[in-house]
């Protein structure tokens, strides 16, 4: 099984990169084999001038359509998330998340903004055609900590990203396991 992870934060090292660290290190344990992916990867003018045939995109788009799922983390910026990711996003195929479980990671200074995944990122990726979106994980700030040399977390996150990869592994292995047949009666799956 193949995931995508994809950090969006300009920076790095970085808080959302440390969790998304986090959970490509418990993906890698069980034998899922995990692409990573990050904003550096990218030249930064192919990014703001869109060039769709940036050879690191073409690779990007290459591992994405044989993956079953993607973790996408992001900072929270201006309420929203970042305006860098944004620039890759929108340079992704129309149908680039197809048939994929989604589990979306933010870290952010306040709580306040805790719902900018659910209201900006979450109707990008469902416009990419993602199958199915998770609830996703928002860390603040005080949660994280130490996370340029070795990031740790506070005991109530490290449970919140363990329930979520959980969740994550769930919704992948029943996309697995309950293809309907096609052209049978309906209810009829194949297991
Ligand atoms: C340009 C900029 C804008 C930000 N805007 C917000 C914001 O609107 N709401 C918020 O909660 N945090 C905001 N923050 C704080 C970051 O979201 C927070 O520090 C986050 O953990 C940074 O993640 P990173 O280390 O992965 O880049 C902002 C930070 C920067 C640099």
């Amino acid at each position: 099984m193949r995931i995508v992870t994809l950090a969006g934060s300009p920076r790095f090292p970085s808080r959302s990169s440390a969790l998304l660290e986090y959970v490509r290190e418990k993906l890698s344990a069980v034998n899922v084999e995990v692409c990573h992916w990050h904003l550096q990867n990218f030249a930064p003018e192919d990014l703001l001038y869109a060039r769709v045939d940036s050879p690191a995109l073409l690779a990007l788009n290459e591992q994405l359509a044989g993956a079953e799922g993607l973790i996408v983390a992001t900072p929270v910026y201006k309420a929203a998330y970042s305006g860098a990711l944004k620039t890759l996003l929108d340079l992704l195929p129309e149908r680039a998340l197809e048939g994929k479980v989604v589990l979306p990671l933010a870290t952010g200074g306040t709580i306040a903004h805790m719902l900018a995944v659910d209201y900006a990122l979450k109707p990008v990726l469902s416009a990419l055609r993602a199958q199915e979106i998770l609830h996703g994980v928002f860390a603040d700030d005080t949660q994280v900590t130490d996370y340029e040399h070795r990031p740790r977390f506070t005991p109530g996150l490290q449970s919140r990203l363990d329930n979520a990869l959980d969740t994550f592994w769930q919704a992948l292995h029943r996309r697995d396991s309950h293809v309907p047949v096609f052209g049978a009666p309906a209810g009829v799956v194949q297991v």
